[in-house]
């Protein structure tokens, strides 16, 4: 028997397919959505933009986005099922958990689940990314004991999920704010769970079972549950002035400061730096906040002591801070992830289903090559 033993462990390096999408430099800190660089992104565009380009795979002309803007609003409200459900969700659920249950009940819900064409998966699409923000914000509340809020057709998707997570409306800045952090999560080529959306997706299965496998890849904390921890670390640092001793302390013992490091930006991550510019804005305007300073230091004393190493902070050392301030809770920091990347796996199943190839790949046989059946009574 010959076989190809090179092992890629973790598929490191290796790429089994073409995408439009995202383009990324870890060296120089460049990541690019159809090749606009994601400081253009958040600064210029919205999170509903962002999305339907990538579906697109192009700018969106005015009306476009004006329909697609609208096709959302009107996809919010989830069916009254649904809602029951989430209401009857014990209390103490892992987030995560509470939210691939949810999406896979509206699989079985929507009449359309098994439609795999282009023009299904568009539609299912665009009610996942509407209805997702209902679903999340609907956990949310019900896990706290509070009311549902329905969802408002007059406000922005990041304004609208604000709103119903906190019964009020969001100030204009606000919810700028977040919608500038959604779409700084949007997409990052082939991540564990975009990955996992397309392999189920590529054994022709439908567009809620591979949303499904989708959440539980982001579920992990080496995915999606590290910027939770950031603000564990927060809590633990306390004040700004024992900060640089609690991260001289963790390097001192070989422990990993969460929310610095990434696998792929060995220089700087680009999505970081544009919530710390945001971070240093209001914290101008507003005064420094505790975490800002302790979120300060930390940077500076991991810099100083690591930084040679390639270790920087990621996305994830200020988001939390950012959600913290906008009322949420650190348990929902990771289904706010999907809430944002639920538009990336959408638009890279939708491009690899174009030009569908099942994906199987192989590993290399180590177990014994001539051994035979014994029976029970013969094994020791
Ligand atoms: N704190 C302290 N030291 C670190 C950290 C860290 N967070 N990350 C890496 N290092 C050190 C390693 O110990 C290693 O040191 P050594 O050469 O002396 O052994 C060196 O830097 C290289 O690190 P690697 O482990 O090879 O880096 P890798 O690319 O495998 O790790 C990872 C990337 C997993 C993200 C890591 O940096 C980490 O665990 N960070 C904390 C968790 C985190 O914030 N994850 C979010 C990532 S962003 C996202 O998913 C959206």
């Amino acid at each position: 028997m010959t076989q190809n033993q090179e092992i890629a462990k973790g598929l490191e390096g290796v790429r089994f397919t073409e995408s439009k999408l995202t383009f990324i430099n870890g060296q120089e800190g460049i990541l690019t959505h159809l090749g606009i660089p994601i400081q253009e992104w958040a600064e210029q565009s919205t999170f509903e933009e962002l999305s339907l380009a990538l579906l697109l795979r192009r700018l969106p002309i005015a009306q476009e986005l004006a329909e697609f803007d609208a096709e959302l609003k009107a996809n919010r409200e989830i069916p009254e099922e649904l809602t029951q459900l989430i209401r009857q969700m014990p209390q103490d659920a892992n987030p995560m958990q509470a939210l691939r249950t949810a999406v896979s009940y509206l699989g079985l819900l929507d009449q359309q689940s098994e439609d795999i064409t282009p023009e299904a998966r568009r539609a299912i699409s665009v009610r996942l990314i509407a209805q997702l923000a209902t679903i999340i914000a609907a956990q949310m509340r019900a896990a706290n004991g509070k009311d549902i809020v329905a969802p408002r057709q007059d406000l922005s998707h990041a304004g609208n999920f604000l709103y119903m997570i906190n019964g009020t409306e969001p100030t204009p800045e606000q919810a700028r704010l977040f919608d500038i952090a959604l779409i700084l999560h949007v997409d990052h080529g082939m991540n564990a769970s975009t990955f996992t959306a397309i392999a189920t997706s590529s054994t022709l299965s439908d567009m809620y079972s591979a949303m499904t496998s989708a959440i539980g890849a982001l579920k992990g904390p080496l995915h999606g549950g590290a910027n939770e921890q950031v603000m564990v670390m927060l809590e633990e640092v306390g004040s700004p002035d024992k900060a640089a001793d609690y991260i001289n302390a963790k390097l001192d013992n070989k422990e990993k400061i969460m929310g610095v490091g990434h696998r792929v930006y060995k220089n700087f991550d680009p999505r970081s730096r544009v919530l710390r510019d945001y971070a240093a804005m209001v914290a101008d305007k507003e005064g420094k906040s505790t975490n800002y300073q302790i979120l300060e230091t930390i940077e500076k004393t991991v810099v100083d002591r690591i930084g040679d190493k390639g270790i920087y902070p990621n996305v994830d050392f200020y988001s939390g801070t950012v959600y913290t301030d906008l009322g949420i809770e650190k348990e929902y920091f990771t289904p706010i992830f999907a809430l944002a990347r639920i538009s990336g796996w959408c638009a890279s199943v939708m491009e690899y289903s174009e030009d569908n190839r099942l994906l199987r790949p192989s590993s290399v046989y180590t177990g014994d090559t001539d051994a035979h059946y014994l029976n029970l009574e013969d094994r020791s």
